[in-house]
């Protein structure tokens, strides 16, 4: 399993001190929930703070776009420093065209569903994206409950993967604590978001021990 603290929930005052302290507590990727106020009604960053946090971590930063036409600003993140670039389905009129732009560009391609969209929207690119994240929240805020209709969408990706050999990693965003992790590991997600229940908590690393122990 892999964890992937949101500094989404982190103190923006502080950043390189909470991205420190997730390391400390074994982070796997830096997730990065980058807003445009328009594809979700809230604003968070840009490239800039990619490319600032950049150089004070080796960790994988995944960066989960839900923008607008995000195929105008693969190129400006790549040259930030993504290591992954996850873009909705339901934000681009080209999926294809956008994930191959961010395969050329270097980085790993990643998609995302809404927890309103199906998995059969983006069967016919699965062989072509090296993550899948399956939305447990509608995008857009932290702190937001886990919603179960989506682990049936977990287990569907699971299953696609196994029958037809393709490589993704399933990842899960929102709403995850040490309960609904289980259920996500149990249908087949290996990468966990977690925010609010990491960077709001007295002791964040106390709370990642207990992510990692449910899912032992
Ligand atoms: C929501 C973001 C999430 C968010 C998750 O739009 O994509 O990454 O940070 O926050 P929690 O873990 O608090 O639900
Ligand atoms: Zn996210």
């Amino acid at each position: 399993m892999k964890l992937a603290p949101s500094i989404l929930s982190a103190d923006f005052a502080n950043l390189e001190r909470d991205i420190k302290l997730v390391e400390r507590g074994g982070a796997d990727y830096i997730h990065i929930d980058v807003m445009d106020g328009h594809f979700v009604p809230n604003i968070t960053f840009g490239p800039n703070v990619v490319s600032a946090i950049r150089p004070i971590t080796k960790l994988t930063l995944d960066c989960h776009l839900m923008i607008e036409n995000p195929e105008n600003y693969i190129n400006d993140f790549a040259k930030a420093g993504a290591d992954i670039i996850s873009v909705h389905v339901e934000s681009t009129r080209h999926i294809h065209r956008t994930l191959q732009m961010i395969r050329n560009a270097g980085v790993k391609p990643g998609v995302v569903i809404n927890p309103g969209t199906p998995v059969a929207a983006i069967e016919p690119i699965l062989n072509d994206v090296d993550l899948v994240l399956v939305m447990t929240v509608n995008p857009g805020f932290g702190g937001q409950s886990f919603i179960p209709e989506t682990l049936d969408k977990i287990r569907q990706l699971e299953q696609l993967k196994k029958d037809n050999g393709y490589h993704y990693e399933i990842e899960v965003d929102g709403g995850i604590n040490e309960k609904t992790i289980q259920l996500c590991h149990d249908a087949g997600a290996s990468v966990f978001v977690a925010g609010s229940y990491i960077y709001s908590a007295d002791a964040p690393l106390k709370r990642m021990d207990q992510l990692k122990e449910a899912v032992q």
